[in-house]
This record gives C-alpha cells, structure tokens and sequence, in this order.
C-alpha cells in the first residue's frame, strides 16, 4: 500500500521543491490528481464551482465532510486537507474544535485549512495542540467577501504589508503546519514567503513562494471566467459541450445507438 504524505512532509517543504497542490472534491477527480500532486484541497470554492452558490459562505460543514470522504476515497498518496466553512469556526476555539475534530474523524483527511491571521491565531492554537494540523490561509480570504465588498487583490498599498506579514506570523507561530497565501502583490508574497518558515503556497501570489495551488475545474478550463491568476492549463468545458452536442444531434437523427451499442 502507498504511504500518505503527512503534515511534516510538507512542513519540511521550505525553499526546496515547490510543493504541487490543486483541489478536488469527487472520488475520480482526486484519483487524476493524486499521482501528481502532493496536497489535495477539499476546498469550499466546491461551493461555488460544484454547487453553484454565489460565494462561499453559504457552503455546510456536511458538505465539506460528504466531498471529503469522497476525494479520500479517490486518492491514497496526497495529503488531503480540508476547508472549514463559513461559521464553522470563527466563533471560538471551542466551536472550531468541535467541527474540525468530526471533519477529521469522519473523513480521515490529514489537515483541515481556515481563512484569517492574527485574528485566528488563538484557533489556530488550540486546534494544532490538540492534535488537528491546521493549513493557514491569508491575503485575499474569500469567506470576507462580504466585509471586503468582493474579491479584491491585497497589498496594492505596501502601508498594509506590515499587517499581512504580521498574520503570516502569527500563523506560524499558532503551531499551522503551511500557509495558502492568496491574491497578494508579487513582492509581498516573497516578503510574506521569507518572513515564516512554514511553507507557502501561492495562488495569485509569487512563484517564489514554496508551492502553488489552483482550482483543478479552474485550470482545465470547466469554470467560465476566471481570475487573471489562472492559467488555463485545459480547455475541457468546450471539449464537452461538443461532445453534449454530438450526442444531441446522434439520438435525434437516431445514428445512435449503432450496432456497437446494442445487443444482438
Ligand atoms: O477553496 C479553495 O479552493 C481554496 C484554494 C483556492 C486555496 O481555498
Ligand atoms: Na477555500
């Protein structure tokens, strides 16, 4: 059997190889991504680009835990980690505990990952010493959308680097094993990247920073528009609707099923 990577494999990924990291949230997506990929996030963008909700904020912890036990089901070398929802964990240590510990115990992922620094820093604490690896996530925190007034890129004023560098911090030092940094200005992401010594990983950051994350439907191009920060490394949405189209257009001029479809 294949070992899992675990949370001090990827903690000792600082300034070495960049770690590989994209999402899944179904069993066969996981099964594709595994090979290649050192972590796996169950992210709650599966809110958006599974669900079609208009943010995160209205994702479950029950959803989270259903496509958890499926992307653990589908892969047996990464390291899966999971996000905790919107209102799963911000209101104490205690509320976070008790939500991070069923997604653990219902899932057998490795980690869980929350947004926020400073202000989750207590959490952060109390979860990894009592035995829950936790994942950081700071910069642009999409579950502050409301707060924020939308998706915006942070760092635009380097008055406000001191702030992020603080959280990056703050994050390392609560005991998080890796640290998403996400749509930052280049050089704070470099800044923020040599200011812990936790990993981190970049989505709209810096290829500087110790690996990189993307939305896996994002990047094979089954999402529509997306942020500059992806790439399209695929183009699979379209590649699909022809195929949607062909099979339309076959039952209609009844040229399928063929012979090689049917029993005879
Ligand atoms: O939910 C998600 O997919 C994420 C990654 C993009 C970092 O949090
Ligand atoms: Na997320």
């Amino acid at each position: 059997p294949i070992r899992r990577i675990t949370v001090p494999d990827i903690a000792g990924r600082k300034a070495q190889t960049p770690i590989v990291a994209l999402t899944a949230y179904t069993a066969p997506m996981a099964a594709m991504v595994d090979p290649h990929a050192e972590v796996i996030l169950v992210g709650d963008s599966l809110g958006m680009v599974i669900h079609g909700l208009p943010s995160t904020i209205g994702v479950t912890l029950d959803m989270m835990i259903l496509h958890g036990q499926a992307v653990m089901r589908g892969s047996q070398r990464a390291m899966v980690v999971i996000d905790m929802p919107f209102g799963s964990y911000e209101e104490s240590p205690e509320q976070a505990f008790r939500n991070a510990a069923r997604v653990m115990a219902e899932t057998g992922a490795g980690a869980v990952k929350l947004e926020g620094g400073t202000r989750m820093a207590d959490t952060i604490a109390f979860l990894t010493q009592r035995g829950i690896p936790v994942m950081g996530h700071i910069g642009l925190t999409p579950q502050a959308t409301n707060t924020m007034g939308g998706f915006k890129t942070q760092g635009r004023d380097d008055a406000t680097w001191p702030a992020h560098i603080a959280d990056a911090r703050a994050v390392q030092q609560a005991g998080a094993f890796s640290l998403v940094v996400e749509g930052v200005m280049e050089e704070l992401a470099v800044k923020i990247t040599e200011a812990v010594t936790i990993p981190t990983i970049g989505i709209g950051a810096s290829a500087r920073c110790d690996g990189q994350i993307l939305v896996l439907d994002d990047m094979l191009g089954l999402s529509g528009r997306v942020p500059r920060f992806v790439r399209k490394f695929g183009d699979l949405g379209p590649r699909a609707e022809n195929a949607i189209a062909e099979y339309a257009q076959a039952v209609r001029d009844r040229s399928f099923p063929a012979a090689e479809q049917t029993y005879r």
